[in-house]
């Protein structure tokens, strides 16, 4: 009998936990979320109530609290940043706004990101994910057999440059982009499928937010495939929608699920609080 009430919320991934105050909850319910979590891969829990202290404690039960490159914290919390836009931000970019998983070009990526909702528009804002083992299952034999041995290149510099200096569209302010970190800029290789060891799956480990190109090819040669992949891993049978509630705490795990937020929602003030924890470097499966 699990220490919380569950139930699915995609056809293949995520899930809603309800029945449980991370707060105050025993090891035993730690490890059982724990192990909700890595099964399902995106688990939102309903009706939490976290000061950025709490929130720290939950994340670090999942693995060691991350800081992030680029994104300023919290005053007094290095490891919380606030995902704030403004009711008078109009036509700004927005944090996280395209596909992708977090920070995904560093040498040992971050593994769960968490965010815990505290004011939120009266519609919209909600955040999409993809499910990117299933995406990688559903892929023809000899494409899964092509895919599995290649590596692809990853790096924050496109990203972190468009966010940082956008000369066209002004940014969101609650959200501080900082540029000059040398591990951001470099590219990086990582394999294009990568074992989820919690489920023992394989999944597509590449987005249009990060990646660049397959290694050693041309970002020209790479397209077809990459957009091809791109559109594949994105269809609306891989993906789940998370509609936000006021207390909503929301934990992914960037090995196996891309995600986006939906900046739909001018004119109404947002605003999340943002954990990550845990760090891994991407492999391909054993063979
Ligand atoms: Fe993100």
């Amino acid at each position: 009998m699990e220490p919380f009430d569950i139930r699915p919320l995609g056809s293949s991934f995520g899930a809603e936990i309800t029945g449980i105050d991370v707060r105050t909850m025993d090891d035993p319910a730690a490890a059982a979320l724990h192990a909700a979590i890595d099964a399902h891969r995106v688990v939102v829990i309903r009706g939490q109530s976290l000061s950025p202290e709490a929130q720290k404690r939950f994340s670090r039960r999942l693995g060691p609290l991350v800081t992030l490159p680029y994104v300023k914290p919290l005053d007094g919390h290095p490891e919380v940043i606030a995902v704030l836009k403004e009711a008078d931000e109009v036509k700004v970019s927005t944090f996280g706004s395209w596909w992708h998983a977090d920070f995904s070009y560093l040498e040992e990526p971050p593994v769960y990101s968490i965010l815990h909702a505290l004011e939120l528009p009266p519609k919209g804002g909600d955040t999409l994910f993809a499910d990117l083992c299933t995406a990688y299952d559903a892929l023809s034999s000899g494409m899964r057999r092509m895919l599995d041995p290649l590596q692809v290149m990853h790096s924050g510099f496109v990203y972190g440059t468009r966010t940082a200096v956008d000369g066209e569209r002004g940014r969101a302010r609650g959200v501080v982009i900082s540029r000059g970190n040398a591990d951001a800029d470099v590219e990086r290789a990582h394999p294009l499928v990568r074992f989820h060891a919690p489920t023992g799956r394989k999944a597509l480990f590449a987005s249009p937010t990060y990646t660049t190109r397959l290694a050693d090819m041309t970002a020209e040669e790479s397209r077809p495939l990459l957009e091809f992949l791109y559109g594949h891993m994105a269809r609306p049978e891989y993906t789940l929608r998370q509609r936000w509630q006021p207390g909503d705490l929301l934990v992914w795990d960037n090995r196996a699920v891309n995600h986006l937020a939906v900046n739909d929602y001018d004119g109404y003030r947002r605003l999340l609080h943002r954990t990550t924890a845990g760090r891994e470097r991407p492999a391909a499966a054993p063979t």
